[in-house]
């Protein structure tokens, strides 16, 4: 996860390493080693090397970010829950200067309205939602036009 050579980094939040068994009827049934592929494959596309760190902790999320500052172009994270209530993940993407996407498999705006509020939005160039798998693709070509501007 610290290769100095990856030009952006997939950040995958709590529980989504459960994909594919998780609540499938809202999730999918890809799995995240899927989603991973996927954006790896838009990003060699594109000429671009993807590295991608998961985790169920929100210190590590963080951590991953500070690493991430002053290495990487640019950040894909889908922070899982942590997007409705982190003001720590928010002050960490908020100390990185590289690109920010956020994305989700689901469209949080027509779910709970817990879920409407993302802490994580102010700070993203974009957010794509509610495209499931498909956005992973979408979000790694959205860098690239990106960094080709
Ligand atoms: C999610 C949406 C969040 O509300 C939820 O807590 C998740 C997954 C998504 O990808 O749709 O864990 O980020």
């Amino acid at each position: 996860m610290t290769a100095d050579t990856a030009d952006i980094l997939l950040l995958s939040g709590p529980n989504l390493n459960l994909l594919g068994t998780r609540e499938p009827e809202i999730y999918g049934t890809e799995t995240l080693a899927e989603h991973v592929a996927t954006a790896t494959k838009a990003a060699e596309n594109n000429g671009l090397i993807l590295e991608h760190f998961q985790s169920n902790h929100e210190g590590e999320m963080v951590e991953a970010i500070h690493a991430a500052r002053g290495r990487v172009a640019a950040i894909v994270i889908n922070p899982g829950a942590l997007t409705h209530y982190s003001w720590a993940l928010h002050d960490a993407l908020a100390t990185y200067a590289g690109i920010i996407v956020e994305l989700h498999l689901s469209n949080p705006k027509a779910r709970e309205s817990w879920r409407h509020v993302s802490v994580v939005a102010p700070l993203a160039s974009g957010s794509i939602v509610g495209f499931g798998g498909v956005g992973y693709r979408l979000a790694i070509e959205a860098v690239a036009v990106k960094l080709r501007k």
